[in-house]
C-alpha cells in the first residue's frame, strides 16, 4: 500500500499554494478550513505545513483541544515555545528583542493565582509582545502559523489571534485555522470574530471518482466503478469513513469488483460502526 495521499482537493491545495506564494512577496493571508469531522481538515492543514516547509517557511503550529481550553495561552504556548526552545541564544535575543520581550509573560510566566485579575495594561503588553515576536519571526523567513481545531482554543489565545489579524497586512505570513462544524465552541463569540476575519473554505464530501482512486491505493488494482459508487453511497463521501470502510473490506478479503456491491450495502454500516467504535475506544478520554 502506498502512503496516504490527498485526493479531490486540487482547488484547496492550489489556493493554499497561492497564499504561501503571496506571503513570500510580503502579503499576508488568513484562511479557515471548515467542515464536519473526518472531512479532511487536518489532512489539508498538514499538506499546507509540508508545502510551507518545502518553501523554507518557519512553521508554528498548535492543536487546540478541549482538555487545554481552560489553560490561558495554551495555544500560544504550543505555537511559540518550540521555536524559542530551538533557537540559539543569539536567535532568541533577536526574536525577543524590543517589545517582544513581553511575550515571555504568556510563554514562561506562572499563571495568576485563581481570583487574581491580570491588569489590562499587563495583558496589552503581553499581546503586543506576542505580536512583535511574530513580526520578528517573519524577519528571517516567511511564516505559516497554523491552529488545528480552533473552536477549542483557550480564550486568551483566541483574543490574541484576533489582535494579531488586525495588524498583519504587510507581513510575510499565512495564518491557517481549521474549524469543525457542529462542535459547540467554548468561546463561541471569540471564535466567530476570528473566523469571520478569514477567507473561509468549506470542505465538501469527496466524489465517487476520488473514492475509486483511494480504493486503488488500498487494493493496489483498478476498482470497478460500481464498487466505488457503493462505497461512496455507504460513506457519504467522508474521507475518514471511506478509509475505514476500505480497510474493513480489505480485511474481510472482499475484492473491489461489482460483485462486492451487495456486501458493501450489507457490511458497510456494520464495518463502519465496528471500526469507528474501536477507534473511539482507543481515543477515549480519561474521566
Ligand atoms: N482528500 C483526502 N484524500 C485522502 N484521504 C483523506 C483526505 N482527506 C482526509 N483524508 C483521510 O481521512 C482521515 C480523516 O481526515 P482528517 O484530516 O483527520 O479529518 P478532520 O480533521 O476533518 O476530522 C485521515 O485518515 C486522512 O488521512
Ligand atoms: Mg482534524
Amino acid at each position: 500500500m502506498r502512503a496516504p495521499r490527498l485526493v479531490g482537493r486540487a482547488h484547496e491545495l492550489a489556493a493554499l499554494r497561492r497564499m504561501l506564494g503571496e506571503a513570500r512577496s510580503g502579503a499576508s493571508s488568513v484562511v479557515c478550513l471548515e467542515g464536519t469531522p473526518g472531512i479532511g481538515k487536518t489532512a489539508l492543514l498538514r499538506a499546507a505545513v509540508a508545502m510551507a516547509r518545502e518553501s523554507d517557511f518557519t512553521v508554528v503550529t498548535a492543536q487546540a483541544s478541549a482538555i487545554e481550553r481552560d489553560f490561558p495561552f495554551a495555544v500560544v504556548r504550543q505555537l511559540f515555545e518550540p521555536v524559542i526552545a530551538r533557537a540559539s541564544s543569539a536567535e532568541r535575543m533577536a526574536l525577543l528583542t524590543g517589545s517582544a520581550v513581553h511575550a515571555t509573560q504568556a510563554l514562561t510566566a506562572e499563571p495568576p493565582a485563581p481570583g487574581i485579575q491580570v491588569s489590562p495594561a499587563l495583558l496589552h503588553a503581553t499581546f503586543h509582545g506576542l505580536y512583535w515576536l511574530t513580526a520578528n519571526l517573519t524577519a528571517s523567513s516567511p511564516v505559516l502559523l497554523a491552529v488545528d481545531e480552533v473552536q477549542w482554543a483557550d480564550a486568551p489565545s483566541l483574543r490574541w489571534l484576533s489582535y494579531l489579524l488586525r495588524r498583519i497586512e504587510s507581513m510575510p505570513l499565512v495564518v491557517l485555522f481549521t474549524l469543525t462544524i457542529g462542535e459547540e465552541a467554548a468561546e463561541a463569540h471569540l471564535v466567530t470574530d476570528l473566523v469571520n476575519a478569514a477567507y473561509r473554505v468549506r470542505l465538501d464530501a469527496l466524489a465517487a471518482e476520488d473514492v475509486a482512486s483511494l480504493a486503488e491505493d488500498v487494493f493496489g488494482v483498478d476498482t470497478d466503478p460500481d464498487f466505488a459508487a457503493a462505497c461512496h453511497a455507504a460513506t457519504g463521501g467522508n474521507p475518514f469513513l471511506i478509509r475505514e470502510l476500505l480497510y474493513a473490506l480489505e480485511h474481510e478479503d472482499v475484492k473491489p469488483t461489482a460483485e462486492a456491491v451487495p456486501t458493501i450495502r450489507e457490511l458497510g454500516p456494520q464495518a463502519l460502526a465496528r471500526s469507528v467504535t474501536a477507534r473511539l475506544q482507543r481515543h477515549a478520554l480519561p474521566v
